[in-house]
């Protein structure tokens, strides 16, 4: 994103260290090790795929993030319909994809770097992480409650609906090993925020267990010299660290301690990704969308505009979404099993985002175009021209045969390697 003059910069800074002492104080101390504990993971896992905590019963953390897909959207029908996906309510539908729940653990707290904002959950960061010490725990909040999602109406119901699970006992086991908290379902009768605060904790330590974060794709074992890419990968590789800029955001280099790259840096950007047409959130009724169909996705813009703190930073933040990882971007469970690109879902196909990267500044607009096809003679304008990125992206010279080797690249990145038969 456009450096923020760096005064600015550093009265916002010193607004947000203000602001986060407080915020510091109620975190509960260790989330970074309970996020490492086996028990609390199993424990977590249990939560993820249960069924029970929708309203109506039937939704689950994994309907919307399926391991077989990298854990993002698993249905066929929904993504070849828009891949924006339908809550626990029949037609309610939400106005987003379903990125990788994947990695999320690693992106830091959501905090103002020296070239803008970095880390948080969210494609709009605005799970920031500063209420339970990491942003995948705070998110891991939102979607019991979120009425377009698992639509349960308060902490207290998705509590009591955990208290009467078959695994309650280990929810009251681990409540009781790493809270001191004698019975936490009796106790939550009075304040149901604690028990509200650990079921979270626990799905995000789920999300940081190796079941889910599990750095086994092709690539990672041809880092540690366990295999070989093959020409066209490694073509791709070097286009993806060269010509094609991608690793400026998507890095792709083990860290200087050895730690494996994560495919995002966390920061935020505008690549101008157009609107998705078929995204079925401009049809929701006005109390989900007041907008309508001229709803506009302003992403981080929003976020930072509903913080006092940093409000004052929204306007050149509009349109910006977060870095997302490309681990496990191409991961399907057959070849023509349809998966879809970008915050709204709008691209198809990977060769799809790498051609929009390629030409977005060349092609006109479709609008303008006489019989316009989409990739091949026009591209649609951008949901938000501002704050557009031009300097990385737009004009990138690539031949078809480029593209091919960037998009073959991608395709070590799946988890799980080599595929089970
Ligand atoms: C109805 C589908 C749906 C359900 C159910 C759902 N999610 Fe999501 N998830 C999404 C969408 C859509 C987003 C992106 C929303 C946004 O950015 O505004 C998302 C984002 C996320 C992210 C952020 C990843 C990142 O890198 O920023 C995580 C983690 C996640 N979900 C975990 C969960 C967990 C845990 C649950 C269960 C408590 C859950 N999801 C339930 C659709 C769903
Ligand atoms: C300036 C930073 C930047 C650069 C350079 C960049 N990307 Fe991205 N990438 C992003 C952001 C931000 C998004 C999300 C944009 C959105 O959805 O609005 C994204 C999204 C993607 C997606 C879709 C991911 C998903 O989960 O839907 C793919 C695939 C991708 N990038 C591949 C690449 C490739 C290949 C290159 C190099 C040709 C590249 N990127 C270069 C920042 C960047």
């Amino acid at each position: 994103m456009k450096k923020p003059s760096i005064l600015l910069a550093i009265f916002a800074f010193s607004l947000f260290a203000a602001s986060s002492v407080g915020l510091l104080a109620s975190e509960p101390p260790n989330a970074v090790q309970l996020l490492a504990r086996k028990d609390l993971q199993a424990l977590g896992q249990k939560i993820f795929f249960d069924e029970n905590l929708s309203r109506p019963a039937g939704q689950s953390c994994a309907s919307c993030h399926g391991v077989q897909v990298g854990w993002s959207g698993p249905d066929l029908l929904i993504n070849q319909a828009s891949g924006i996906y339908e809550g626990a309510t029949k037609g309610r539908f939400s106005n987003r994809k379903p990125p990788s729940s994947a990695y999320a653990t690693l992106s830091p707290k959501l905090h103002l770097g020296e070239e803008g904002f970095v880390g948080g959950n969210f494609w709009d960061g605005r799970a920031t992480g500063w209420m339970l010490g990491n942003p995948a725990a705070d998110q891991a909040q939102g979607p019991f409650l979120n009425p377009v999602e698992q639509n349960l109406p308060d902490a207290a119901s998705v509590v009591a609906k955990v208290c009467a699970a078959e695994y309650k006992a280990d929810f009251k086991a681990q409540a009781k090993a790493h809270w001191g908290i004698a019975d936490i379902c009796a106790a939550s009768g009075k304040n149901p925020d604690m028990a509200f605060a650990i079921v979270a904790l626990a799905i995000a330590a789920f999300e940081h267990s190796p079941a889910m974060n599990a750095f086994s794709s092709k690539y990672d074992r041809f880092l540690t010299g366990k295999v070989r890419l093959s020409p066209l990968e490694k073509k791709g590789l070097e286009l993806f660290e060269g010509k094609g800029k991608c690793a400026d955001c998507h890095p792709s280099r083990p860290g200087p301690d050895g730690s494996p790259p994560l495919f995002t840096d966390f920061t935020y950007d505008n690549l101008g990704f157009p609107k998705n047409p078929k995204n079925p959130f401009y049809r929701m009724p006005k109390s989900i969308n007041p907008e309508g169909g001229d709803w506009i996705d302003r992403g981080l813009g929003n976020t930072l505009a509903l913080m006092p703190a940093f409000a004052w930073m929204a306007e050149e933040a509009m349109g910006l979404h977060r870095v997302p990882t490309l681990r496990n971007i191409d991961l399907r469970p057959r070849p023509d099993f349809t998966k879809v690109y970008g915050h709204n879902g709008v691209f198809e196909s990977l060769e799809l985002v790498v051609d929009y990267y390629n030409t977005r500044d060349v092609l006109p607009d479709c609008a303008k175009t006489k019989k316009p096809k989409t990739g091949i003679n026009c591209w649609p304008a951008p949901e938000i021209r501002a704050n557009m990125n031009t300097e990385e992206l737009g004009d990138l010279k690539l031949t078809r045969e480029e593209v091919k080797a960037l998009v073959s690249f991608m395709k070590t990145l799946s988890d799980n390697y080599p595929p089970k038969k």
